[in-house]
């Protein structure tokens, strides 16, 4: 069994890492906007191309998941079992999801997707890898069917990350040089880019809004200015969210 695999499987069965998951990331000023630029994103994709049946590859606790409307129905699929008690207790019993274990270097369905989407996962895995879950995700999807992920266009210096994570960086993070990178590696993968969705335009001046804006206790002003840059755009941003069609 390939060993980044199963390192990033095992850092995510931790208990206190899936409990902290949402909060040591994204409840913070610039977390909490790129969580919503992602749901946006996800939510108008839906809405744009009707897509009823959903598979998220890698939930995790469901941040994502409990915020995706306007489908008929949807399979959440994780490998931790820690992450999925999490992921289905915060999820509205309303919404149309079903809670899997599942592997996804290895998907078994009998059934196809309209739409398949993964965040915070395919970037920490090298090309080999990335493409063994290309394949994965072929595999399950209608032909025209659509793939949305995230893609870090911009890698923090190595220094900032350190003190992100507390001094120990745990996981391999894949970032592209530029748009023509990324798009290549997809249309190698069979895959169409109909768009590249930039989030976070400004990432030293907005982690910076961020940082000031918590330590006073203002954080509901540091994300209104935060969301704000996101207007000035920019051909430099931190991640894209890519969105692209099975050819
Ligand atoms: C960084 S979290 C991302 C969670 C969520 N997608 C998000 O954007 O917040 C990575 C998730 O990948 C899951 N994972 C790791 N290896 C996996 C595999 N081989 N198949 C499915 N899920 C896996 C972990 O359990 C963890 O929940």
């Amino acid at each position: 069994m390939n060993h980044s695999r199963e390192k990033l499987a095992r850092l995510y069965q931790k208990d206190h890492i899936a409990k902290s998951y949402i909060d040591e990331r994204f409840s913070r000023p610039l977390g909490r906007v790129q969580h919503s630029c992602q749901v946006d994103c996800i939510n108008r994709i839906i809405e744009r191309y009707k897509a009823r049946h959903l598979l998220e590859i890698a939930c995790g606790p469901a941040r994502l998941t409990s915020e995706v409307r306007g489908f008929e129905e949807g399979i959440a699929l994780d490998r931790s079992d820690a992450m999925l008690e999490i992921a289905k207790s915060r999820t509205p019993v309303e919404l149309p999801w079903q809670f899997m274990k599942g592997d996804a270097f290895n998907l078994n369905f009998e059934r196809k997707f309209n739409l398949i989407y993964s965040f915070r996962f395919i970037r920490h895995f090298k090309l080999k890898e990335r493409n063994k879950i290309y394949r994965q995700i072929k595999k399950v999807l209608n032909p025209g069917g659509f793939f949305i992920f995230d893609a870090i266009r911009h890698n923090k210096p190595i220094l900032l990350r350190k003190y992100e994570s507390g001094g120990k960086i745990e996981v391999y993070d894949k970032a592209y040089k530029n748009k023509a990178e990324l798009q290549n590696e997809l249309i190698n993968a069979g895959f169409e880019v109909v768009d590249l969705y930039s989030c976070i335009e400004h990432f030293y001046i907005q982690a910076c809004i961020s940082r000031i804006s918590h330590i006073l206790s203002m954080d509901n002003m540091g994300f209104r200015t935060i969301r704000f840059l996101e207007k000035l755009k920019t051909s430099t941003p931190l991640e894209w969210t890519v969105l692209c069609q099975k050819k």
